[in-house]
């Protein structure tokens, strides 16, 4: 079940004013602890009002969680398509991967799924790490960036996100590539960090490796880190050793609800 709604206030914006266009979206992002939805104006990927946050159920399967997005969307009283990101690969509609989430959404068909919770309405779901992509790219970090652009999301595990002049690569999922000799999320993500309790420093040297593992790939122009441990980026970013540009991400908690929204809409 889902828990009391917490309403979050950390990126509230003001309501919407007569600067918002009528081009407005909604989006929904699954994490691993809360669900966060708003909605979005399409023209500046801004929240128009606040976001509103529901504990993401545990466990998190899919009629629960699917449950919780309905929650969030209910508050809104939102009658548009939704968009939701995920924490695996999406493929036609279906969840293939679930590697930090229930197994049971593997093979789950994604878009029966919410649109049972959701009215029927129409639904886009895709990646948590590539609705992040799209709205930094768009409207964040990337914005001024033409070429190869690789989003990073920083967290239980490592998301990816690769964007050519704006259009999306999906499902990368660069997060479970082989660095030496593990899985670069199982090295490098924040959360290898928090459970070694290693110093900013030694992590650094962790996400380099891993970093310059993709750049020697991918020859990207300027990586993206996001996830919450890019908001101290300023303790870690200047200790990395790799040669790609590295700039946090900019819409900060608010990018896979605006990715979400931009999916649904295009
Ligand atoms: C998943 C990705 C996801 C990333 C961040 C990885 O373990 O495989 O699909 O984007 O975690 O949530």
């Amino acid at each position: 079940m889902t828990e009391s709604p917490t309403p979050a206030t950390s990126d509230a914006v003001p309501g919407p004013g007569p600067e918002t266009g009528g081009n407005l979206g909604f989006g929904v992002d699954v994490g691993g602890s809360g669900t966060k939805g708003g909605i979005v104006d399409l023209d500046t990927g801004q929240l128009v009002g606040e976001r509103f946050k529901v504990l993401t159920p545990q466990p998190a399967s899919p009629d629960a969680v699917a449950g919780a997005v309905a929650e969030v969307v209910a508050h809104f009283d939102w009658q548009g398509p939704v968009g939701v990101t995920l924490p695996g690969v999406v493929t036609d509609g279906v969840m293939r991967t679930a590697a930090n989430i229930d197994k049971a959404w593997i093979g789950t068909d994604v878009y029966d799924l919410f649109s049972k919770h959701l009215g029927g309405r129409e639904v886009a779901a895709l990646n948590d790490a590539d609705a992040a992509g799209l709205a930094e790219d768009r409207f964040g970090a990337g914005k001024d960036v033409s070429g190869v652009v690789m989003l990073l999301t920083f967290g239980t595990g490592i998301g990816s996100a690769l964007m050519v002049d704006g259009t999306l690569v999906p499902n990368t999922e660069l997060g479970h590539m082989i660095v030496g000799h593990k899985e670069a999320e199982h090295q490098a993500s924040s959360k290898v960090k928090e459970d070694n309790d290693w110093s900013y420093e030694k992590w650094a040297g962790k996400v380099s490796d891993v970093l310059v593992a993709y750049e020697n790939l991918f020859w990207p122009n300027l990586f993206i880190a996001g996830g919450g441990i890019s908001r101290k980026a300023h303790k870690w970013v200047p200790l990395l050793t790799n040669r790609t540009p590295v700039v946090p991400a900019t819409l900060r908690n608010t990018a896979g609800i605006v990715g979400a929204a931009m999916a649904v809409a295009d």
